[in-house]
């Protein structure tokens, strides 16, 4: 197998320097908003615990900010670093189809909590437009993870369809992550407008504020995230492996 020289990592990023700085502060914000999830559902609430109580009801903010927000926004960037530019293109699919899948398995478990959380206090299921919206978006990531394996993963689907596939994937992937952050805005709402009572969430509380500010890090955090993957200059360079093996040539796509 050939590999061009510029292939061995040798190729410099486009400003560089910036692209650090902006990594830096998109994992400075985005462990920033787990940290406040923490600290809102054990300072403020009843912390965690899995009993179909309030603290069962926490996993659901705690998971989702951590895997479906955090997580899922690392693996969207990770083609995008460039010291993993000399690294194989199938390890680095292991890598994002990975952590893609360690966010779906978070969010269904943080679905999982509040659904049971519901079912322990008689509240009913699927009323409001955030677990409409949530619902249809964790739908939509199963899909999109399904198809992902199918098409880009396993050796089946011809470098053609492959090569028409990826612009709806990537397209579909971006909105499926912005309308996550939409509902975990939603869903934050929601929460302080039932929880907070005496003082109420329009007395500006503590908490209030607290949680407000985690809601305005996951726009800065998703912003940053949108705007590193939307930078062509930042994409992975593509490597022109030739291989006689039509498998190898697959698996590089
Ligand atoms: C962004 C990803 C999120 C998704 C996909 C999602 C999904 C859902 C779903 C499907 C329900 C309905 C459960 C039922 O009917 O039994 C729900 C309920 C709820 N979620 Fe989320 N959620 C997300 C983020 C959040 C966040 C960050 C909070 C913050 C606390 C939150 C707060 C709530 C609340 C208070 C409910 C109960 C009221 C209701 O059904 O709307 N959600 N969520
Ligand atoms: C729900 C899960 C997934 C989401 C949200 C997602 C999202 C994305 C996004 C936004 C991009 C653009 C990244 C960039 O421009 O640097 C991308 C690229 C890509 N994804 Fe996914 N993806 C998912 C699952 C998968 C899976 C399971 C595979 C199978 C390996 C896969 C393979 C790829 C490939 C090959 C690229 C092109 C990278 C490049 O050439 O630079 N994705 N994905």
């Amino acid at each position: 197998m050939a590999v061009p020289a510029a292939a061995h990592g040798a190729r410099k990023m486009e400003n560089y320097g910036r692209f650090l700085a902006l990594l830096a502060s998109t994992l400075l914000v985005g462990f920033l908003s787990v940290i406040l999830s923490l600290v809102w559902v054990f300072h403020y609430r009843e912390g965690l615990s899995w009993d179909g109580g309030p603290g069962e009801f926490n996993w659901h903010p705690v998971l989702i900010i951590t895997g479906f927000v955090f997580i899922q926004g690392i693996a969207i960037i990770v083609y995008r670093l460039p010291w993993t530019w000399k690294c194989s293109k199938l390890l680095m699919k292991f890598i994002h189809a990975g952590l893609n899948t360690i966010a779906m398995i978070l969010a269904i478990v943080s679905m999982v909590a509040v659904f049971e959380f519901h079912n322990a206090k008689n509240i009913p299921n699927m009323y409001s437009l955030h677990s409409w919206i949530g619902l249809t978006a964790v739908i939509f990531y199963s899909l999109q993870l399904f198809l992902g394996f199918a098409v880009f993963l396993l050796p089946f689907a011809p470098v053609h369809l492959r090569a028409a596939l990826m612009p709806i994937h990537i397209y579909s992937g971006l909105t499926i992550f912005a309308t996550v952050i939409a509902t975990a805005l939603m869903g934050i709402t929601e929460k302080l407008i039932f929880a907070l009572n005496r003082p109420a969430y329009r007395e500006s509380p503590p908490e209030a504020n607290l949680v407000n500010s985690l809601g305005l890090l996951l726009v800065v955090f998703g912003s940053l995230i949108l705007w590193i993957a939307s930078r062509p200059h930042w994409k992975r360079p593509p490597y022109y492996y030739t291989s006689k093996f039509p498998l190898v040539r697959v698996l590089l796509i």
